[in-house]
């Protein structure tokens, strides 16, 4: 069986990490330009002020998607470029530079995927209290129907939240990310709230504003724990392991099911109600409602996972992982089986066609003497992972398309610029793009599997 035949195949970016240009066109700031202006944020006090310089390279980036063999292309808008006060005026700059970006990219064949919100909130918005002001809801909603007011005459997929959990989690409750304060858990919940209210009135006013129908998902991100064995009771260890609600600590954010029971199926995980119920705002029938608007496709980023067998009484229990066993140049756990068992898991549960919005890993990559970059690491991951995956679509499970993190290498937030995720390798003194071993390997496996 295999991928479906209009399978979206694709690389995928966000603004803050490739952009640059943070004061040009009349961008507003947002918090990762004030964050990374901070003297000990950032590894090695690198800022996103040029990033990947694409605001001006855009056009030649274009050309080299369209070399790779995509035929899909997954970015994100940067908020504080079209309003840059998050709110009220509108950069006829920042409209032009992505109505630009679409252009060419669908001039050349690729189809946009838009995500509206990929961590880089107005610094304008967040000095009015940000998430925690019951205002966000409705400044988010502006601002989306904004969007695709301008862009749905040529943009079909539009995604509203990327990995909720990591920006409020880093963001507000560890304090790791912009803008790197720790709040307590009151306020935590009561932000996760206001998010997803700001993502179900976003999709109300979207299919209001669209001039064409599109189609609207979510694209949040978990550890997508996979079972030992195929027992009946491992694989029930597994699916609990990734839905049950994480006890409060500092990995509290870190839920699959927190994040998107509501928004998919118009409630609250219980057990979460019942550990997180000290610190919860007022949750009212309405909220839920508001939350929980039909989707067109459920995403996901799926980096790892956990391998877990069912403990005596059936509980979850993480198998210890040899000291040998695959990791990434980040320390990150290779877990090619994530890739099977999230999707399924995601669409038992959920029953929406389901994405890969990222994948991908940093490896040590090092431009060599030839003038190329032999990522032999990530071929290996992304073919182990991608066979993972195909075996879902083998097993009937929904899987519309698979966006790879990265399409070059960028910002990669804290970590600044060390860690290497592209497919095409990024020179950050000449700008001059190389693409990778990975990337012709790419290039060769989408042919491949859209001939059949
Ligand atoms: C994020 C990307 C990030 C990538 C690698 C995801 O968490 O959406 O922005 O660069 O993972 O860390």
């Amino acid at each position: 069986m295999g991928f479906k035949k209009d399978f979206a195949w694709g690389v995928a970016t966000s603004s803050q990490q490739i952009e640059g240009a943070y004061l040009e066109g009349g961008k507003g700031l947002n918090i990762w330009d004030v964050f990374s202006h901070e003297p000990t944020r950032i590894k090695d006090r690198k800022t996103s002020d040029v990033a990947c310089d694409h605001y001006h390279l855009f056009r030649e980036d274009v050309k080299l998607l369209r070399s790779l063999g995509v035929n899909s292309y997954r970015f994100s808008i940067s908020w504080s470029r079209i309003f840059p006060n998050g709110v009220g005026e509108v950069s006829e700059d920042g409209v032009r530079f992505y109505s630009e970006l679409i252009d060419e990219l669908i001039s050349n064949g690729i189809e946009p995927y838009i995500t509206l919100f990929h961590w880089d909130y107005p610094y304008a918005l967040y000095k009015k209290g940000g998430w925690l002001n019951d205002e966000s809801v409705d400044w988010f909603k502006s601002y989306a129907a904004k969007v695709v007011e301008l862009y749905s005459d040529r943009v079909t997929y539009f995604i509203t939240f990327n990995e909720p959990q990591c920006f409020i989690g880093h963001g507000y409750l560890r304090g790791i990310h912009a803008p790197g304060i720790k709040l307590p858990y009151k306020d935590i919940f009561q932000m996760a709230h206001n998010v997803m209210k700001a993502h179900g009135a976003a999709v109300i006013a979207m299919r209001e504003a669209a001039k064409r129908p599109i189609k609207i998902g979510y694209a949040p991100t978990c550890s997508a724990h996979y079972p030992a064995t195929d027992s009946p009771e491992d694989i029930e260890a597994a699916r609990r392991a990734l839905f049950d609600s994480p006890k409060l600590s500092e990995q509290v954010m870190w839920s699959a099911s927190w994040w998107s029971d509501p928004v998919i199926l118009g409630k609250y995980p219980e057990d979460g109600l019942e550990l997180y119920k000290d610190y919860l705002p007022e949750i009212t029938e309405e909220d839920l409602r508001l939350m929980n608007q039909p989707l067109d496709f459920y995403a996901q980023n799926i980096y790892n996972g956990k391998e877990i067998k069912s403990g005596e009484n059936g509980e979850p229990v993480a198998v210890k992982r040899p000291s040998d066993a695959p990791v990434t140049a980040l320390g990150w756990s290779v877990t090619p089986r994530c890739l099977y068992w999230g999707p399924r898991f995601f669409t038992e549960r959920y029953r929406l066609p389901f994405y890969i919005s990222e994948n991908g890993a940093a490896t040590n990559d090092v431009l060599g003497a030839d003038g190329k970059v032999h990522d032999e690491d990530r071929i290996k991951f992304l073919s182990t992972y991608l066979d993972e995956f195909e075996r879902a679509a083998d097993d009937g499970v929904d899987i519309r398309g698979y966006f790879l993190w990265s399409f070059m290498d960028n910002f990669e937030w804290a970590e600044g610029y060390g860690p290497r995720f592209g497919i095409v390798y990024t020179d950050y003194e000449t700008m001059r793009r190389i693409p990778k071993d990975s990337a012709y390997w790419y290039k060769n496996y989408i042919e491949q599997k859209s001939k059949k």
